[in-house]
């Protein structure tokens, strides 16, 4: 019975997650909007720099280094990206250890296609342009894909959990018959 009730949960969590998983401009765009948008946009300077070409301004080595730690590479003396220190009021960008490398280049790759779509209509298609206001968080809008995915796996998963109640419900009238 147990397994029953896992078995359509375990595949449903593994369709949600082929879901996030999907093309690398997709799963770029949820890791900046989550670590990265804090603090950067793609067209201008933020608490950070503008991060619009920075595959052209950089190596893509050098920014995975500089992504996961940027504090090491600002004390290796590295000039640039000391100079940007100064430039953006000595603000620490955080390590983000925690990226791999094939996420930071996804997040290139969302850079890329926006810095594109920037260039091809003047601006970001359904990004709200406006600084961040408390309680408001801009450039919710485009990664609609995954809410909608969210949204479907969390009601099935709640018509699975229903639909095991009801079949416990019908077990234990069964048992109350016999
Ligand atoms: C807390 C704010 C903050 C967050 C969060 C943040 N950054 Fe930064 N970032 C900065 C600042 C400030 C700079 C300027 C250099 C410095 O002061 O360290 C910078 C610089 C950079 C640069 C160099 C840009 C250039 O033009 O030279 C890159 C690339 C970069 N960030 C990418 C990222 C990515 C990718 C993420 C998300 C994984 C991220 N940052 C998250 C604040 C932040």
């Amino acid at each position: 019975m147990k397994f029953s009730i896992l078995a359509p949960v375990v595949f449903f969590l593994f369709i949600s997650w082929y879901q996030i998983k999907a093309g690398p401009i997709d799963e770029g765009r949820n890791i900046f909007a989550l670590k990265c948008m804090l603090c950067h946009r793609i067209e201008r300077d933020s608490t950070g720099p503008a991060l619009a070409n920075v595959e052209k301004r950089y190596s893509i080595d050098w920014i995975i280094k500089f992504v996961k730690s940027p504090g090491k590479i600002i004390r290796s003396g590295d000039t640039s990206a000391e100079a940007l220190f100064i430039k953006f009021n000595r603000t620490v960008m955080p390590d983000h250890t925690e990226l791999s490398d094939d996420d930071i280049r996804n997040i290139i790759a969302y850079i890329q296609f926006q810095t594109k779509q920037i260039a091809s209509i003047g601006a970001i298609p359904m990004e709200n342009n406006d600084p961040p206001v408390e309680g408001k968080k801009p450039g919710n809008f485009h990664h609609t894909g995954f809410i909608i995915s969210f949204i479907i796996v969390i009601s099935t998963l709640i018509l699975v959990l229903l639909f095991a109640v009801q079949v416990k419900r019908l077990e234990r009238k069964m048992h109350g018959k016999e």
